[in-house]
Formats: structure tokens, C-alpha cells, sequence
């Protein structure tokens, strides 16, 4: 059952697509109690017991409890356990106890959730305005509330099959001499992969929509080399459009009033990556019907897929923040370096991302002028919704891969996300898949971290057991920041340990691919948290780095330096599957209840449920070179699967024919 309130005079977020009549919200929604004293608070007691699910790409755990989190899209990449908002917006949640409550706050601009931070046995969701819709949804159960959230929000992102593949990244590949490098790095090792991701430096000066005339021309040509290896090449988009007389984009956008203005009409100048940029108006109709028609460009040269970065918008500086840092600092040189009180000098940090400059512009939103920080968390969404509404144009037929940094719940059926800057960290293993459940529940399924870590030094251990888990998340990807340590698997000693994890997620796609599809057909999860699966079980609802797969699977990667192993709770019998190097597999049968299994650096685990199996095929160097004909089937005995299977690239999913009994 779902209700929905009206706060005050919402903006019009598009995130729910179904139409629900709004109920005037009062102070009393039978549910907890809002106050609308001091803008909008909702607050309500939590039983000692009760889990808080939801967030979607937020810090800590899949339980949100003792903490206070703040939706507020960030362009941060120290995610430290300390951090408050990171770049996305997913402000889902649901209180399961006693009674299961799901509470949805559409609103677009900052807005915290404290979860028992200040009083431990309180709920409290405060927004500075009381202009907001709140969806109160009750259910059996906390996975009946989140199939009944996802359905009033719309069908999840569908990528096309071959980004079910591996994929590298690196920033800082520049030339094609660069990509071809990567590319023979795992031909020559015989490690499959199906993407290499290009990022900014193949533009001109970090134009978008150009290519570096130096380093790319005849770049079809070079599009069709790279698909000859069955790899396809991903460029990055990022939202600031340089400002440059003659740069057509940046020219087109000017006259047409395409951009971001100030309060006195003038274009709102931002730097980031290409110095200067001007920010699309992607909240504007128009303006973003007009940025996604230029992904066009790179379309009719043959790429198939693209990422957007840098839209929270991410704002280095701005001109006016500069400008004020400048006079500020200009007086103290006049009085000599010692009157420079130290803590002044944090006004150099503080230039970038700063709130002051997501008050100085404005949206033109069906005609009315709207400042950026009222619905701050749109923007990343509406940049990728540009793209998706565009490629439905583009190419109707046809699935393009997309995901975006910066994202707000509705931007789910446009692309997937990646979770950003995270660092080459044992702890952000462990973040890594306690924030997958919680994405899946706001629509986010084909998500992924920067495997192996984006900033700070990789070492190899820590990439094998990251990739181990990265074996399953559906975006399985290998990224790193420039100047740290290079990280491609080939750059470690002992390639074969490498090549034998990426070769089980190739033997595992048929199964995944299938497993995602269910879930996005039926607004249902792909990761589930324990407790979703087995209720009456109390030891699974404290499990947190353990995650549900389907409903055949479990995960439990290991995440630990120098760990031989790790423990791990069995809620019920299972198989416990180990993927060793060289195509094999060990497996044993473990009895309910508490185990320390052994995992070796270059295996890969996997528990499958009682009663159930999963298909396995042979790997192949790309996704669409499996034989997925005679799958073999791992698990129990007399075991059925349904696999679901289509030709990967059109959007004809409901045929029958797409799904097939298997047996073991
Ligand atoms: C941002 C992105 C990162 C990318 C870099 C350069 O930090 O999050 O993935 O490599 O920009 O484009």
C-alpha cells in the first residue's frame, strides 16, 4: 500500500513515473510525525531491534543505523568513514522491525537522514524547506516494499550483454599506440575483456563531443580495429562544456541560451577539467534534448557506450569564488606572510564544490527560473537522462551502455552508476558490497566499483580479492587515477591467478546476465541483503559482508589483508563453491550455521543454496563469443534453473522464448 503526501509546492523531480493521487500532508501521516516548524523534519521511534535499509550509494552499512547521512551530490574522493554525502542522492529508505515501513522524501535539494546519530532510538529526516512529496509505503515484508517502491519508479536500466563483460580503465591513456597496449596486454595474456574505457584525455583540451585531432584521426577506423579484438571503446563525458570562441558546442549553447546563467543573465563560469566550461541546463527541456543530441558525434563513429562524469556538478572554482580568494589574499601579502591566520588558508580548499557557487546560478524549468542549489541533486540525473531520452532517438533499436557519477532516483532507467573515486583501500572492499544491496533497492542494478581501487597504490593482493568480489557486481571494472601505481591486471607478477578470476566471470555471465534480467523485468533485486532472504533468522540480520545473489547465491569475498580465509555464516545448507585457476572447481556441501573457509588469492567463492544450481559455460576473450548452448550445471542434484537469455542488444524482452529450463 502506498501514500502519498504533498508538502508546501514540490518541483516536479520525475522520479516516480507511476500516478498516485497526492493526499495533503499533515502533521500526522500514521506514521511517525512531521514537524514544519523550521522548514520540514520527519521523525519517528525506532525499536531497539529495527533495521534502517536504503540510501543507495551512501557510507557505512547495509543497516544505516547510528549514523547521519546527508543527500547532497559531492564530488569527494576521500571516502573515509567519517563522509556524510558522496555523489549520489538516493533518498529511499525502509524501517523493518515489528511492522515494515518504506518512506520515500522526493526532494531535490540537501536533505539528512539521522538515523538514531542523535538520539539512538529516533528516525529523523529534516529538509530546510517544507516543499516535498513523502510516499509512505506499507508491506509484508522489507523486499514487498522495495518491489512496490521500484514499480512506482520505473523499470531499471537494461545494458546491452557485453557490458556484462570485463572492462579496463586508466586515466591517463592518451594515444591509440596507449589503448592498443591495454588491449594486447590481456589478447596476448588470453584474458577476455570486452571494454576499454577512454577517459578525458582523448578529447581535444577536454571538449566534449571532440576527439584529439593529434592522436584520433580516422577514429572509426580505429573503433572497428578495436571490435575486430572484440573490445569496444567507452568514452567519458563530463558535464562542463568548455568555453572557447569556435568550439562549436560550446558556441551553439551560448546563442541558443542552452546554459547555466546567473542571477543577472549572464553564463555561469565553472572550472574544471578544461579550465573554464559553462554547465547544460540539462533541467531545461530543450537545452537537454540538445546536449543529448551530441553524443550523436561519437555514436555514428561506432561507439556503443559512455560514462558521465563530473555532474554533481563538480566545480573546481568559480569565477566569483576566485575573485574573493584573491582579494582576501592580496590583503594579507599588503600586511606580510605572518598576519596570514593558517586557518585561512583552508579558503584555498574550500574553493572547490563550494555551496556559495550552487546559489550563484540558475535553471530555466518549463519557463521558470529555478537556483541550482533548490534542486541540486537533479543535475548528474538530468545529464544522463539527456543522454538515454537521446540514444532513444538515436538508436531506438538498440541498447547503448551508460552510467553516470552523479545520479538521484529516477536516473535508474536511464543508466547505471559506478560509486566513484574510492581509493585502493581493504575498507572500501567492504563498501563496495555493503553499498550494492542498498543501490539495488532505489533501481540502481548495474552498478560497480573501481575494482582494484581508483586513487592510491594498488598492491596485487588487494586487486585480486577486489576483482574476486568485482567477479559478481554486474559493472566489473578496473579504474584508476592517474599517477598512482598502474594496476592493469598484466602489471603484476603471476598473470595466470588473474587471467583465472576474469575467466570465472565469463563462465558466471550467462548466469549473471540471466539473473540481472529477472531482477530489472520484475523490479526485483539482484543483491539482496540476508535478512531479505531469511527473516526468521537472527544471526542474518547482523550480516554485513555477506550478500544475497538471485535467488540461487551468496557472496562472501574476502576482504582482508594476509587473510588465509575468512568466516562465514550459512543461514541454511549449501555448496560451497571454490573457482580455482585453469577452468576448475572444488566444491563441498557445508551444514547450516558457522564456518572459516579457505580462500587462496586466485579463487574465487560462491555458496549456492540448497536445492538450487546455477549454469556455468566456457570462457571465451569477449561476451559475445560464448557458447552458452550447453551450459554445465553446478549445485545440487535434481536442481531446475530458469535461464533467461536474448540476443543482448534489442529490446524485446518479453518473449517466452528468452527463457529456458535447465537441469542439473
Ligand atoms: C573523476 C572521475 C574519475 C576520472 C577522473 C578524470 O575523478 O571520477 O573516474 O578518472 O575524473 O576524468
Amino acid at each position: 500500500m502506498v501514500r502519498k503526501y504533498v508538502y508546501g509546492e514540490p518541483f516536479e523531480t520525475e522520479a516516480v513515473v507511476e500516478k498516485i493521487k497526492a493526499e495533503q500532508g499533515t502533521e500526522d501521516t500514521g506514521f511517525g510525525r512531521i514537524s514544519l516548524k523550521n522548514g520540514f523534519t520527519f521523525s519517528c521511534q525506532m525499536a531497539l531491534d529495527d533495521i534502517v535499509y536504503g540510501l543507495g550509494e551512501a557510507n557505512r552499512g547495509i543497516n544505516k543505523r547510528g549514523y547521519c547521512y546527508i543527500s547532497d551530490c559531492s564530488d569527494d574522493p576521500n571516502h573515509t568513514e567519517d563522509k556524510r554525502s558522496l555523489y549520489g542522492a538516493h533518498n529511499f529508505i525502509v524501517i523493518s522491525g515489528e511492522k515494515n515501513v518504506g518512506l520515500f522524501f522526493d526532494y531535490p535539494a540537501k536533505i539528512v537522514f539521522d538515523i538514531g546519530y542523535t538520539r539512538s532510538d529516533i528516525l529523523a529526516v529534516s529538509c530546510e524547506e517544507a516543499d516535498l512529496y513523502l510516499y509512505v509505503i506499507e508491506g509484508e515484508s522489507p523486499l514487498d516494499i522495495v518491489k512496490q517502491f521500484r514499480k512506482l519508479t520505473g523499470r531499471s536500466y537494461i545494458p546491452p550483454k557485453f557490458a556484462f563483460g570485463f572492462g579496463q580503465s586508466r586515466w591517463g591513456y592518451k594515444t591509440k599506440e596507449d589503448y592498443r597496449k591495454v588491449a594486447k596486454g590481456y589478447r596476448k595474456n588470453n584474458i577476455p575483456m570486452d571494454m576499454i574505457y577512454m577517459d578525458i584525455d582523448y578529447m581535444q583540451d577536454f571538449k566534449d563531443f571532440t576527439l584529439n585531432e593529434e592522436n584520433f584521426d580516422n577514429f572509426p577506423e580505429f573503433v572497428q580495429e578495436m571490435r575486430k579484438e572484440g573490445i569496444r571503446l567507452i568514452p567519458i563525458i563530463d558535464a562542463g562544456v568548455k568555453v572557447e570562441e569556435g568550439y562549436p558546442v560550446y558556441e551553439e549553447g551560448v546563442e541558443k541560451g542552452y546554459f547555466c546563467k546567473r542571477e543577472d543573465g549572464s553564463e555561469f563560469v565553472a572550472a574544471v577539467w578544461p579550465g573554464y566550461t559553462h554547465f547544460p541546463d540539462v533541467l531545461n527541456k530543450d537545452a537537454r534534448k540538445w546536449f543529448g543530441g551530441k553524443y550523436r558525434f561519437l555514436i555514428d563513429q561506432g561507439i556503443e557506450g559512455f560514462w558521465n562524469d563530473m555532474n554533481e556538478p563538480a566545480i573546481f572554482y568559480s569565477q566569483e569564488g576566485m575573485e574573493a580568494l584573491m582579494e582576501t589574499l592580496r590583503g594579507y601579502v599588503e600586511k606580510g606572510v605572518e598576519a596570514i591566520p593558517i586557518w585561512e588558508l583552508d579558503k584555498v580548499q574550500g574553493l572547490s564544490n563550494s555551496p556559495d557557487d550552487y546559489k550563484r546560478f540558475y535553471h530555466c524549468v518549463d519557463g521558470k527560473k529555478v537556483r541550482h542549489d533548490k534542486v541540486h541533486n537533479l543535475y548528474g540525473c538530468n545529464m544522463t537522462r539527456a543522454a538515454g531520452e537521446a540514444f532513444e532517438e538515436i538508436v531506438p533499436d538498440k541498447r547503448l551502455l551508460m552510467f553516470s557519477r552523479s545520479s538521484y532516483i529516477g536516473m535508474h532507467r536511464y543508466g547505471g552508476i559506478w560509486t566513484g573515486d574510492n581509493k585502493s583501500w581493504w575498507s572500501h572492499i567492504l563498501l563496495n558490497l555493503k553499498m550494492m544491496p542498498s543501490l539495488n533497492m532505489c533501481g540502481f542494478l548495474y552498478t560497480g566499483a573501481d575494482l582494484g581501487g581508483f586513487g592510491a597504490d594498488a598492491t596485487r593482493d588487494l586487486v585480486l580479492r577486489w576483482m574476486a568480489l568485482g567477479v559478481f557486481t554486474p559493472l566489473m571494472r578496473n579504474h584508476s587515477a592517474l599517477g598512482t601505481r598502474e594496476q592493469e591486471v598484466y602489471q603484476f607478477e603471476r598473470v595466470e591467478d588473474f587471467r583465472g578470476i576474469i575467466e570465472t566471470r565469463y563462465r558466471l555471465v550467462p548466469y549473471l546476465y540471466s539473473e540481472y534480467m529477472k531482477a530489472a523485468l520484475n523490479d526485483d533485486m539482484y543483491f539482496r541483503p540476508m535478512a531479505f532472504v531469511y527473516p526468521e533468522d537472527s544471526f542474518a540480520a547482523n550480516v554485513e559482508d555477506q550478500v544475497m545473489l538471485g535467488d540461487e547465491a551468496m557472496i562472501a569475498p574476502v576482504y582482508t589483508q594476509n587473510a588465509k580465509g575468512r568466516y562465514v555464516y550459512l543461514p541454511e545448507r549449501m555448496l560451497f563453491v571454490k573457482f580455482t585457476g585453469e577452468g576448475g572447481y572444488t566444491q563441498e556441501v557445508l551444514e547450516k550455521g558457522h564456518h572459516y573457509v579457505e580462500v587462496a588469492l586466485n579463487e574465487v567463492p560462491l555458496f549456492i543454496r540448497e536445492g538450487k544450481c546455477i549454469p556455468l559455460v566456457k570462457p571465451a576473450r569477449c561476451v559475445e563469443e560464448l557458447d552458452t548452448s550447453h551450459p554445465e550445471m553446478v549445485g545440487f542434484e535434481g536442481a531446475e534453473y530458469v535461464l533467461y537469455e536474448d540476443d543482448g542488444v534489442s529490446k524485446d524482452y518479453e518473449k517466452a522464448e528468452n527463457y529456458r529450463k535447465l537441469k542439473r
